[in-house]
């Protein structure tokens, strides 16, 4: 689809070129491949071993090891197989004694000055050096070079130590091109040539990105430094239960204690919650009869049960069971909102779910981010952002009440709306994106009598700023929006939903709508969620009048998501497993549910009877599998399959906008956390402070310093206020993950108007 509009066109979508198809002959087997690929590429998807060192798959090649070397016939030379593109009929040797010995002598020289220390290296037994050291046969160091002093640095979460390093340049690609802090550079000195963290004050946690595919000891998670020798660790694969994006974590445990968590960091990329927040077990919980007695005796005379996201696939299904049994009101805020904004979104679409992925935001050429702020909501998501701004200089229009400098370094337009307006937004982005397009008559309608100079004026959107977004976007190709939580909560979510599914349907866009943290789209699908309490409630990781908590603070002790297997539903539509990471001996909610009357031995008997309608598959839990393949195939649980819903197209008028007076605070947490889980972790551990520009201070008449109290859906917060120079603005931050069994509690749109009372200064 094309869509013309006045100085050039908007081509739409993901355009899918057909591949063309190549054949080669790698050691005289018959290979095939896709023109684009490289040698090592085709080579791996046909099972020919090519060794390498600097090779990471997710990032551009980096060739600064030469190991990867192969011989191509009617080429002079040796050629690097991990940035050659592979041609039609190319004969290629990737084993003869040149190539052994060319790759032996790189070994040998990594082995100048490597200082022996294996033995109390972290690496040691899983070092790409040792293991090629063996294979290329070096067996010892016959020559040394004047070695310079080069003390080990501490830079937070990872140490460094330059002396270990073999300066291959992954760490540096991975916090550029996929993280996108930006803090690690090269410092060339050629022998004395090193890595550095030109931010280190801003203490980047997601610098364990950069360990993690560090192939030898040179960087090394700080916490997890001299504590234990990779062999004697137990890896036990699971998924991520905290930003949403279930990714795969290797959760390092012994002695009943995660040491670490690893991932396929060659594949695959975690937020630093999933790296770091791993310690959010409930310890020593045994089976207290007494208080599970009661826990019955509760659920038999409550009206309603009140959840957080922090709830498996599996414990949504038998909260429905019990709903569809007993007559419960099931209440679970955020997921409701989730699925309310996806049911009005499907209304256009036709689909239960959006159809954008991660993989198609990495190609787009023009993103739209809208109503989330990207970099603390979804990690996963601003960095897949930041592959699209580096790999394909996307242009990146960022539309939000607040500037975000953690983003200024790829956001190529910031939109200031005005909070609350997003619903008159989203009409004046729509009416300038599908201008020439050809839309049903009762939309065409809605957006003809759009007042675009009133709404411009009340969303403080100029008519210029939206003119240079149109332009920004001729003649791209690939463009997708991002949309978040902001939305999902706003009184008007349902008409923004249908306004931005406009955008999917007629104009090709990838959307995502990014599903609140946690298991929030898993629960959105699963059951059938009411707006309001009734009668008394039972708590599960909320407070309610009889409380269930991981937290271990409520009246029964229930496992946390690293104690219990089960699946999680994510950000990218696929049902992952989590697993039995850490021992827990007290009751679970399928002990409940059979003194309840449902009857299943195990939770995850519900696995297999998930809704298929909803678009789950009838799989037994033990036969999901869990792995990466070596070309970096996804093989984790599986998919969802899209499932049509029906269509009606009615737009409603944009409403008038409440405008916010006074003082307003957005709720929203600091990147590494989500949830009272995260806030749990020791290797994580922040100060929640409310958060604002001096310009909020003075309006407020605050002081950094101050102890203010507001109460935001009922719920108290007290909290120190800070100053914080990176704000701009009169709106300040207010993150909630700190308020224990209260945080899932909040439920009403991010921004709230407060009063603030000073309690202590
Ligand atoms: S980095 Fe590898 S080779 Fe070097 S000391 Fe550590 S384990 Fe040994
Ligand atoms: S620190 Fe590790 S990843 Fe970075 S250049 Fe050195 S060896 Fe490579
Ligand atoms: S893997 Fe090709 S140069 Fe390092």
């Amino acid at each position: 689809m094309l869509l013309h509009i006045d100085g050039g066109c908007i081509m739409s979508g993901i355009r899918n070129k057909e591949p063309k198809a190549i054949n080669l002959t790698i050691d005289g087997k018959s290979c095939s491949g896709i023109f684009g690929q490289t040698i090592l590429e085709i080579a791996r998807e046909n099972e020919i071993y090519i060794p390498t060192m600097c090779y990471l798959t997710k990032t551009l090649p980096i060739a600064s090891c030469r190991m990867c070397v192969v011989d191509v016939e009617g080429v002079d030379g040796l050629i690097l197989s991990c940035q050659e593109k592979a041609t039609d009929g190319a004969v290629i040797n990737t084993n003869n004694d040149e190539l052994f010995k060319e790759r032996q002598n790189i070994m040998k020289l990594y082995n100048v000055n490597h200082p022996l220390e294996c033995g109390v290296c972290d690496k040691s037994g899983e070092c790409d050096l040792q293991n090629k050291t063996m294979e290329f046969g070096v067996s010892g160091q016959n020559f040394t070079t004047k070695e310079p002093a080069r003390p080990v640095q501490n830079w937070g979460v990872i140490s460094y130590d330059p002396s270990l390093c073999i300066m291959c340049e992954k760490c540096v690609r991975v916090s550029t091109e996929i993280t996108g802090d930006e803090a690690l550079k090269v410092k060339f000195g050629g022998y004395s040539s090193t890595i550095i963290n030109v931010k280190e004050d801003a203490n980047y946690k997601t610098l364990g990105e950069a360990a993690a595919v560090c192939p030898v000891g040179a960087l090394v998670d700080t916490s997890f430094k001299y504590t234990a020798n990779a062999w004697e660790l137990n890896k036990i694969p699971s998924a991520c239960p905290h930003c949403g994006a279930g990714h795969d974590v290797n959760y390092e445990v012994k002695n009943g204690k995660v040491y670490r968590v690893t991932n396929q960091a060659e594949f695959s990329t975690l937020c630093s919650a999933s790296r770091y927040g791993f310690d959010f077990d409930n310890k020593n919980v045994k089976k207290d009869v007494s208080s599970f007695n009661r826990a019955v005796k509760a659920f038999e005379n409550a009206g309603t049960i009140l959840f957080s996201n922090e709830t498996t696939n599996e414990e949504a299904l038998i909260f429905q069971k019990l709903k569809e049994e007993k007559g419960y009101k099931l209440v679970s805020h955020e997921a409701k909102a989730y699925q309310e904004f996806m049911k009005a979104y499907g209304s256009i679409t036709g689909k239960s779910l959006a159809s954008g992925t991660l993989e198609a935001l990495t190609k787009s050429r023009a993103v739209i981010v809208m109503g989330t702020r990207i970099h603390d909501d979804a990690p996963i998501v601003k960095y897949h952002l930041n592959m699209a701004s580096k790999w394909q200089r996307a242009r990146v229009i960022y539309m939000h009440p607040m500037e975000d400098g953690e983003i200024s370094n790829i956001v190529t337009q910031f939109i200031k709306y005005e909070a609350g307006s997003e619903e008159g937004v989203s009409a004046l982005l729509v009416d300038t994106l599908l201008q020439d397009i050809e839309l049903p008559e009762s939309v065409q309608d809605v957006l003809d009598d759009l007042d675009i100079g009133n709404l411009s004026a009340e969303s403080n959107v100029g008519e210029e700023e939206l003119e240079a977004l149109r332009k920004s976007l001729i003649k791209k190709v690939g463009y997708s929006l991002v949309v978040g939580s902001d939305l999902y909560t706003h009184p008007r979510a349902k008409n923004i939903a249908k306004l931005l599914a406009l955008l999917e349907k007629y104009a090709g866009f990838n959307v995502i709508c990014v599903p609140p943290a946690g298991n929030a789209m898993g629960i959105s699908l699963i059951c059938d969620l009411d707006s309001e309490t009734e009668g008394s409630t039972i708590g599960y990781n909320v407070q309610g009048d009889f409380t269930l908590s991981a937290l271990g603070e409520g009246d029964l002790d229930i496992p946390a998501l690293n104690q219990q297997e089960g699946t999680l539903t994510g950000l990218t539509k696929r049902v992952v497993p989590i697993n039995v990471v850490l021992e827990y001996g007290g009751y679970v909610l399928n002990d409940i549910a059979n003194a309840l009357g449902l009857d299943a031995e195990y939770t995850i008997n519900y696995t297999e009877q998930l809704p298929i309608a909803k678009g789950f598959k009838s799989v037994e839990f033990d036969t999901l599998p869990d792995y990466f393949d070596a070309v970096g195939t996804e093989h984790r649980g599986y998919l969802l399959n899209e499932v049509e819903t029906a269509v009606d197209e009615v737009i409603e008028e944009v409403a008038e906008m409440d405008g916010f007076d006074g003082t307003v605070i957005y709720n929203c947490n600091p990147q590494e956390h989500f949830s009272p889980f995260t806030a749990k972790s020791k290797n994580l551990e922040q100060n929640a402070y409310l958060l604002g520009s001096q310009q909020f201070a003075t309006a407020a008449k605050l002081t950094d310093g101050d102890t203010v109290c507001y109460t935001i859906d009922a719920v108290k917060f007290e909290r120190v206020f800070k100053i914080d120079t990176s704000i701009k603005g009169t709106i300040a931050l207010n993150p909630t993950f700190d308020m224990g069994l209260s945080t899932a509690l909040l439920s009403s749109y991010r921004f709230s108007q407060v009063d603030l009372e000073k309690v202590g200064s």
